[in-house]
């Protein structure tokens, strides 16, 4: 398999072959994945999440992001790069926003950033993108939102809504984005913007025919023991596995099992 660019994911859209995403925050996962073949690593702030263990992701630092996504990139041969701007480092203004993107992609080793909201981060996206730095954009639901949203609700359920999420990811599209994040809208509106766009939709409870799909890794894997949401398919309990592995080491070791002959010089 050979380097993920944005060219190839372009490429991937204009032949209708799927494109996967995964987040990863650390060196171990993110070998994982990559040695998988997925085509996107995401640093995602939902490290705020599953692994600091907060309530939403508007906590999570800018440095807290550049030190992941270093240690992710360390583990990644072919899968491209991407880091999510935590929230209040992109808000304030363009200058600012591409002052902290050229933070991360310096210090990191990440090939892209991403950054949440629609048309009123056009000027950003451009700003960031005009010094050579690639935008994933990030539309619906947006949990860096999630207090005016008030909680992790579906959007673009109304016709006005929809509109406005339409008219978002072609201004996103226009404004230089290489691709965009559908967060939690109804399946037929994320197709409609997929059908729309020239840039591949990476879809997440947005239904079937977005350009690739994106999950948590820790919801996939099932090493997340908070709430999943219901559009998240599980395809392995590993944290069940790993505590049932901790337990019997701890077992071993208070009944002198372990270590034994085999495991002792
Ligand atoms: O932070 C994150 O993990 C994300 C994905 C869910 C798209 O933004």
């Amino acid at each position: 398999m050979s380097k993920v660019t944005r060219r190839l994911l372009r490429s991937m859209k204009r032949k209708g072959e799927k494109i996967t995403m995964l987040t990863a925050y650390d060196y171990a996962f993110a070998r994982i994945v990559d040695k998988a073949g997925v085509d996107v690593i995401l640093v995602g702030d939902s490290l705020g999440n599953v692994v600091q263990g907060g309530a939403n992701t508007l906590s999570v630092t800018l440095d807290e992001i550049i030190y992941h996504t270093r240690i992710v990139a360390r583990g990644v041969e072919n899968a491209m790069v991407v880091a999510d701007m935590p929230f209040m480092s992109f808000q304030v203004s363009p200058e600012d926003a591409l002052r902290n993107a050229g933070r991360i992609m310096k210090e990191s080793g990440a090939e892209a950033v991403k950054l949440e909201g629609g048309a009123v981060m056009a000027e950003t996206v451009t700003r960031i993108t005009s010094v050579g730095i690639p935008v994933m954009g990030h539309i619906g639901l947006t949990p860096q939102s999630v207090h005016q949203f008030g909680g992790y609700r579906i959007q673009g359920k109304k016709e006005k809504a929809q509109e406005r999420l339409i008219n978002d990811a072609k201004i996103l599209q226009k404004a230089g984005a290489f691709s965009i994040v559908l967060e939690c809208t109804p399946a037929s509106l994320a197709k409609t913007i997929s059908e729309e766009l020239r840039i591949p939709t990476i879809g997440i409870g947005a239904g079937p025919d977005c350009d690739g799909q994106v999950l948590v890794l820790h919801d996939l894997i099932g090493l997340n023991e908070g709430h999943v949401p219901s559009f998240v398919k599980k395809y392995a309990e590993i944290g069940t596995v790993a505590r049932e592995a901790i337990e019997t080491f701890a077992r071993d070791v208070r009944d002198g099992a372990y270590p034994d002959e085999g495991h002792s010089f």
